[in-house]
């Protein structure tokens, strides 16, 4: 949903809890439970709005770590970014803020598919040409995206958003933390 309409939609649902407070707590006074219930769903709905919206973001968590700092390292700035491209497409920026982000997330993401790749191949992992086809099916869906744009517009980027967020932490959690743990099994790490 967009900000614009969400933050609408947040007001709509203020006022009406406010009204009805004010009624309620008119024609049953202070006394009764009610109007107090409704004054804490005043001061609640704002805050589960906001979680809600924080809940876009990503953060770091320790379980995402592979066990190699340099790669644990390129996941961070990932992620950093990711929540760049993210703010700039909910925030409605406009092209050229929402394509900057997106060109520094990508730019980024290749230059972390080298790095990987080359860690692989230097250590014999086993399954290197299955990640490396992981990797570029993740560069083709991107370039997909971006060719969207043309024709679809500003919901595009949403998209391209919510697709890099789910991709990156999955393929985090899983395709690299079996490399993390096959070259530390060999490197003794
Ligand atoms: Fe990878
Ligand atoms: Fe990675």
């Amino acid at each position: 949903m967009k900000r614009s309409v969400s933050m609408l939609i947040l007001a709509l649902i203020m006022g009406v809890i406010l009204v009805a407070d004010i009624m309620v707590f008119i024609a049953l006074g202070v006394g009764h439970p009610v109007p107090w219930v409704l004054l804490a769903l005043l001061v609640l709905v704002p805050v589960l709005h906001n979680r809600m919206e924080s809940g876009r973001f990503v953060t770091w968590k320790p379980e995402y770590s592979v066990g190699i700092d340099l790669i644990d390292d390129d996941h961070k700035k990932l992620l950093s970014l990711i929540n760049n491209l993210q703010a700039a497409v909910h925030y409605h920026t406009g092209y050229a803020f929402e394509k900057k982000a997106l060109d520094e997330l990508v730019d980024y993401t290749r230059f972390h598919f080298e790095r990987e790749e080359a860690l692989m191949k230097e250590h014999d992992y086993p399954d290197y040409e299955l990640h490396c086809a992981e990797h570029r099916e993740m560069i083709g869906k991107v370039e997909e995206f971006v060719a969207g744009y043309q024709t679809k517009g500003h919901d595009v980027f949403e998209s391209m958003a919510a697709y890099l967020k789910d991709w990156l932490i999955t393929h985090i959690n899983g395709t690299d933390q079996e490399v993390g743990a096959y070259i530390r099994g060999r490197t003794g790490g």
